[in-house]
């Protein structure tokens, strides 16, 4: 397949990274996940928006325009004939002589892949246990950087533990998942934690709010507990890949009896609608 380096479009072998590169050696860069529906990126703008929004919270610079990447996506999604699947891009600040300041002449580096995904019907409509676990994580989770090792930790003992999430928590404050935002329904209010350091302001998480307004759902977006969570009517998690994915059990506690709830659905079909 084709990859994106930085302007350039390059066969995939032909991508290589610097050994020096800080993305590499520090993570010290940012990404994004868009997802292709019908050849089309799902909310495109509200992933750029949220780009430059990391890139200028780690004080990066964009190696060219937005507009130029966003022309260059598309290039690549067309090259790749991809139909239904993802956009990984990254920008790292470059490679120079390992040094924990920054280089005095910043040099970005682009990279973008796109990936075959086919939606998975069952796992939306069943429902996923999860794991409840310690959020070990730093305190700017807000920004998409590649300093993964907190989500990668907790998703892999997830993983262990036979569940495919895990709920992340600080102390009694549920945060969100390792790969996902988590949404809790009680008396048909719907509850999430609010966008700010704790958590990263999921685009589905966004897409969702917004869905539920216009369906004339109560929303409430404020810290949670554990306790609330466990006792919620209705639990579900959001990403670009999950989409709305109900949660129906907790460790070995049961969410509306294993079952995912009315909301959940509501909020599930209209997200289909407005992807088909
Ligand atoms: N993960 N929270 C965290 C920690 C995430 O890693 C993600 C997404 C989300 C949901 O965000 P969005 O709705 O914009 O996908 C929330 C991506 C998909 C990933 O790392 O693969």
């Amino acid at each position: 397949s084709t990859i994106l380096y930085n302007d350039q479009f390059v066969p995939r072998k032909e991508g290589k990274v610097d050994i020096e590169d800080r993305g590499y050696q520090f993570g010290d860069g940012i990404y994004e996940v868009f997802r292709v529906y019908h050849g089309k990126v799902f909310l495109m703008e509200w992933h750029l928006d949220r780009l430059q929004r990391s890139i200028k919270e780690l004080y990066l610079t964009l190696p060219y325009p937005i507009q130029q990447i966003e022309k260059n996506i598309y290039a690549l999604i067309e090259k790749n004939s991809l139909i239904e699947g993802t956009v990984y891009l990254q920008i790292t600040r470059g490679a120079t002589s390992r040094n924990h300041l920054f280089p005095t002449n910043t040099n970005p580096v682009l990279i973008a892949y796109t990936t075959h995904l086919k939606r998975e019907e069952a796992v939306v409509k069943d429902g996923i246990k999860v794991s409840l676990l310690d959020d070990i994580r730093w305190l700017r989770c807000d920004i998409k950087t590649l300093n993964l090792l907190g989500n990668v930790l907790n998703k892999e003992k997830a993983h262990q533990e036979g569940s495919s999430e895990a709920i992340q928590h600080r102390g009694d404050i549920v945060t969100e998942g390792c790969t996902s935002n988590v949404f809790i329904v009680k008396e048909g209010v719907l509850i999430t934690h609010q966008a700010d350091h704790f958590i990263l302001n999921g685009i589905t998480r966004m897409y969702v709010l917004e869905l539920a307004t216009k369906l004339g759902i109560k929303i409430e977006e404020r810290q949670y507990t554990i306790n609330e969570c466990l006792q919620a009517d209705e639990v579900f998690i959001t990403s670009t890949g999950a989409e709305v994915t109900p949660v129906i059990q907790i460790k070995d506690h049961l969410i509306n009896q294993g079952k995912p709830g009315p909301i959940t659905k509501q909020l599930f079909s209209e997200f289909e609608n407005e992807i088909k």
